[in-house]
């Protein structure tokens, strides 16, 4: 089986992160975001995989050359122009990639969905496409499916586990949730589809090609386990401690076996700084005298200074954090640098190579551009 990754999005929720590099060759932990979805889908008997991209490609080519991956097979369909969600599906086919089913995956997915049981699904029932639900508790902000055999009203269960699409709402309002059940980003297609989808020219699979499916083929199966869209720095962060702390399958996680807390052999800890899980400290990692690392990734040589706290935040690799300063809830881009005693605000995210002057407070959710100097 194939999978077909969308992975030329602007990211714009994760900006100053996506400024520099695509969303998906985006550090998460410990790898590029997308490392975690080919191995998701490896697992799922997917062999060959092609991935659509737009801006940053070559970074994108990067993060998943490194040398050591056998499977699956991997190639590359550079989009002249950003063509939405569905374009990349017209533009693989004319250059004849893709087979007569694909996978087609949002490449901002960190999941342990069941893709087998969705292929299963979509082949039983001869589908033209199968799209992947995922329940949510606030389904406020995804795009709601409904379905036959589904929960019709909020508390309702499921009567089955798959049914046929008859309709679709977009970032709902309260009033008009009717299901739990959300596009999960993940759809089985027959490659009849495509002939739906124009040439060369931008096109939304959600918007634009499913409403023409329904009552033509068009299915949803709900799929139990971890799934997350990992979409904004309050989502990037979560998705960090639960791949720390084995919430989804990984393998950094199954190496974790639960403790959530990997020090590498190559960082240095003083004796008198704390670490507490969940935590990673990559190779190279400095830590001085009385630093607190508590629930933090910190990305290969990067530097914590004496009496530096660090806690519920992501700091990425090459970044200084300076002494007595404060970094709470935030995430650093590689190459930032934290001045002597300077407060970083929970929510805040600071770009590639910026650097936040000594003693300076910044302010909670704020975005500090790349290279920028904030004070
Ligand atoms: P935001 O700008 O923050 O909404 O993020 P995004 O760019 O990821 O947009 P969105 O979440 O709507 O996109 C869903 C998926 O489609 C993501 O995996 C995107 O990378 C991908 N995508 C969106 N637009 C394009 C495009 O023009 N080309 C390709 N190849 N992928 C796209």
């Amino acid at each position: 089986m194939q999978a077909l990754i969308l992975a030329g999005g602007e990211g714009t929720r994760l900006r100053p992160l996506t400024l520099t590099r695509p969303k998906p060759a985006v550090t998460l932990v410990d790898r590029p975001f997308i490392a975690y979805m080919v191995d998701w889908i490896a697992r799922h008997g997917i062999t060959d995989v092609v991935i659509a991209c737009g801006f940053g490609s070559d970074a994108v080519r990067e993060a998943l050359d490194d040398g050591r991956r056998e499977a699956p097979r991997l190639r590359y369909v550079q989009e002249p122009e950003p063509l939405g969600t569905a374009g990349p599906l017209r533009l693989a086919a004319d250059q004849g990639m893709l087979d007569d089913r694909f996978l087609v995956l949002n490449g901002d997915l960190l999941a342990d969905l069941d893709l087998s049981a969705l292929i299963r699904a979509h082949q039983d029932r001869r589908a033209a496409v199968t799209l992947a639900l995922h329940s949510v508790q606030d389904p406020s902000s995804y795009g709601l499916v409904r379905r036959a055999g589904g929960p019709h009203a909020p508390g309702g269960s499921a009567t089955a586990a798959g049914g046929e699409v008859w309709g679709f709402l977009e970032k709902p309002t309260s009033e008009e949730i009717d299901t739990d059940e959300v596009n999960a980003g993940a759809y089985v297609v027959d490659s009849s589809v495509i002939q739906l989808i124009p040439r060369g020219r931008m096109f939304s699979i959600e918007r634009e090609v499913f409403p023409r499916l329904v009552g033509r083929g068009l299915y949803g199966h709900r799929l139990e386990g971890y799934w997350m869209d990992v979409g904004t720095p309050e989502r990037y962060l979560e998705a960090s401690w639960d791949v720390l702390e084995g919430r989804v399958r990984t393998e950094l996680g199954d190496r974790l076996g639960g403790a959530g807390l990997l020090v590498a052999d190559e960082a240095t800890v003083d004796p008198r700084a704390s670490v507490r899980p969940p935590a990673l400290l990559e190779p190279g990692v400095s830590v001085e005298a009385d630093a607190v690392i508590d629930r933090a990734v910190v990305g290969r040589a990067a530097a914590i200074g004496e009496g530096a706290t660090v806690s519920g935040s992501v700091v990425l690799g090459d970044c200084r954090v300076g002494p007595r300063a404060l970094v709470e809830g935030a995430i650093l881009a590689p190459g930032a640098v934290v001045g002597d005693g300077a407060r970083i605000g929970a929510g805040s995210v600071i770009g590639e190579g910026a650097r936040i002057e000594a003693g300076s407070e910044i302010e909670a959710g704020a975005r500090v551009d790349p290279g920028r100097v904030a004070s």
